[in-house]
């Protein structure tokens, strides 16, 4: 059983304490880190939110006192009050190494159970344990940090905005479905039997209706809801930083964008980026880097080789290229040495994720080439792939055969894994850059129609608009996302404000009337009475706090997040529920 605070009221923090402290009299509170009983005296660690402080119970100041803290264990809640003094060993490795604090007098505030992981960052417990015990994973050096980064991002946004005459107004979660392409989180109406409210995927269509309502500029920093695979940057309740604004173009929009992405950078990590931020079309993108979110931190770009090796002895490049695919190839520059056989085996394996068949590849060394597929090739074919991709002693070029998409999935996703197993890509060094010009539409074999690459009120590019019947696939659009070190941190565009081009979009999206004003009327009736031209943008939060953090895990920034399986460990959710409550919404559940 704990004891009460009693008249002690802390007076500091643990983390706090430094060498001018000495001879203060404090008062401090919070767990035990750890505990060392030397027989006459007992060191402890007391840890807060700010950090460590050791202290001292001497068993010849007090008996009581010693014989209360020799029952001390880890994570053990404690009041304490006492002297600051030097300390004797001083540890150069914690800012309050110089001193230690003598106790007068302890309280035990709560004692604890031993927790089942260990409080420190490297604990190398399973993430499992660590969701399960979320509360204690928490208490973590680490992941305090990572919240109280989130939380200052966040009032850096907020001020930014304030600043910039932008409303921040809140959207219902309880809505219609919104267009953002994933599957929605359905919420059943109780009164309204049979009816189901979806949680939004994010606040676009209200955010364009406070457009309508004259707003001027919006902000909000918003939970979004998405019902889709998971993977190390996604969750499905997630964060967005959502902004719209009118009477603006691309340019408007990139341009006030860019200076919350410098506040950010300045605030946040002390870095000043360079503005303007660099722009590359998605076209560029992908013919460069094969995916339309590069990494800029390296090179190791992609070069197109069919029309040298069209007419070889190798049948899988000309067959592929007879069937309308590509030979790419990416040069891993001067790092040939470090990739042995196994090691293009597995690169191998992991292109395989991405459809690839295979992957190709030549050594260049001071001795000549090497390379299984050498023996397909001129002398004057090898010269020529060399002399495209730039192959030097000590490069190792590789290789894919397939349709487009498979070679720029593969040899994109292949750039990226290389330049992490080389360990060369630095946390510190960040590499922004926005991509533009995405095109308008899609097509989706499996629906067999047009979709919208990002949402169908995305505004086409005026030069292209006259496409939209003839060329769909032609027709880029007025949107942008900005990219940072290889992950889409955020993404917009500028909408569509007039209803005739609007309708001839849908019909592009093979929407038919009935569909699109069941799915959008509310919209599209609002557009008749004065909509002013306007577009925005998305961030996502935790993937910028994931950036800020230099974390890999989306899970490390979020304060209580779901696994893979989008379940939460800590409340067990989801979970069944009663029959009874299953009635009250109409619901039956199938087995
Ligand atoms: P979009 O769908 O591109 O655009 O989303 C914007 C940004 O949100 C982040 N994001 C996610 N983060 C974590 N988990 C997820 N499941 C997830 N899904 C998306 C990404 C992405 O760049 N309404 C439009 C924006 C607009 O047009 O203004 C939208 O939602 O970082
Ligand atoms: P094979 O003659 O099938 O053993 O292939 C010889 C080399 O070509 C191996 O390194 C394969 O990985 C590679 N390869 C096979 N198919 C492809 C492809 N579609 N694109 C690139 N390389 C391939």
């Amino acid at each position: 059983m704990g004891e009460n605070m009693g008249n002690l009221r802390r007076t500091t923090m643990c983390g706090l304490l430094r060498r001018e402290n000495i001879g203060q009299e404090v008062v401090l509170m919070g767990w035990v880190q750890k505990e060392r009983n030397l027989g006459s005296i007992i060191f402890i660690d007391l840890r807060d939110t700010t950090g460590i402080s050791q202290i001292v119970v001497d068993n010849t100041i007090s008996e009581d006192i010693f014989k209360k803290a020799e029952k001390i264990r880890s994570e053990y809640v404690l009041a304490i009050k006492g002297k600051v003094r030097e300390r004797q060993s001083i540890n150069k490795d914690i800012p309050t190494g110089e001193i230690e604090v003598l106790v007068e007098e302890l309280k035990i505030l709560d004692v604890a159970e031993t927790p089942p992981i260990y409080i420190k960052d490297d604990d190398n417990v399973s993430e499992s344990m660590r969701l399960k015990y979320r509360y204690l994973d928490l208490r973590k050096p680490k992941m305090q940090a990572n919240l109280k980064l989130r939380a200052k991002t966040s009032k850096v946004v907020r001020d930014f905005f304030y600043e910039n005459n932008f409303v921040e107004v809140e959207t219902p979660m309880l809505t219609k479905p919104t267009p953002e392409g994933a599957r929605d989180y359905l919420v059943p109406s109780r009164v309204n039997p049979g009816r189901f409210y979806a949680l939004p995927q994010s606040p676009q269509l209200m955010k364009q209706l406070l457009m309508v309502s004259g707003m001027d500029r919006y902000y909000q920093i918003v939970k979004c809801f998405r019902d889709e695979d998971l993977r190390a940057n996604r969750q499905p309740e997630f964060t967005q930083i959502d902004v719209e604004m009118t009477f603006v173009d691309v340019d408007d929009i990139i341009s006030i964008n860019e200076k919350l992405l410098y506040r950010l950078f300045k605030e946040i990590k002390g870095i000043e980026i360079e503005l303007p931020i660099k722009r590359m079309t998605y076209k560029e993108a992908m013919e460069r880097y094969g995916v339309d979110k590069p990494d800029l931190r390296f090179g190791f770009e992609l070069k197109d080789i069919s029309d040298l090796v069209s007419n070889c002895d190798f049948k899988v490049f000309t067959s592929t290229i007879e069937n309308n695919g590509v030979v790419k190839g990416i040069n891993v520059k001067g790092y040939a040495e470090k990739f042995s056989r196994k090691d293009i085996n597995s690169l191998e394996e992991y292109v395989k994720t991405y459809g690839a068949k295979g992957l190709a590849w030549i050594k260049v060394t001071d001795e000549g080439i090497t390379s299984p597929i050498s023996k397909f090739f001129s002398e004057d074919e090898l010269n020529r792939i060399l002399e495209r991709l730039e192959g030097k002693d000590g490069d190792l070029l590789l290789l894919v055969a397939d349709k487009l998409s498979v070679v720029c999935d593969s040899l994109g996703n292949l750039r990226n894994e290389v330049a992490r197993r080389l360990g060369i890509l630095s946390d510190d060094d960040y590499s922004l850059v926005w991509i533009t010009e995405f095109p308008l539409l899609e097509f989706d074999e499996e629906e067999n129609r047009y979709v919208a690459k990002h949402h169908p009120f995305t505004h086409p590019m005026d030069e292209d608009v006259c496409m939209l019947e003839s060329d769909p696939e032609l027709v880029r659009a007025k949107a942008y996302d900005i990219v940072i070190n290889g992950d889409e941190v955020g993404g917009g565009s500028i909408r569509i404000n007039n209803s005739e081009l609007q309708a001839r979009m849908f019909k592009a999206l093979g929407f038919s009337e009935e569909e699109s004003k069941n799915k959008f009327g509310f919209l599209m009736d609002a557009f008749k009475y004065g909509t002013p031209p306007h577009g925005g943008i998305a961030y996502g939060l935790d993937r910028l706090i994931m950036l800020f953090s230099g974390s890999t895990n989306i899970r490390d920034v979020i304060a209580f997040p779901k696994t893979q399986s989008a379940t939460c460990l800590m409340t067990d959710a989801p979970t069944f529920v009663p029959e009874e409550q299953l009635e009250e919404v109409h619901i039956n559940v199938l087995d």
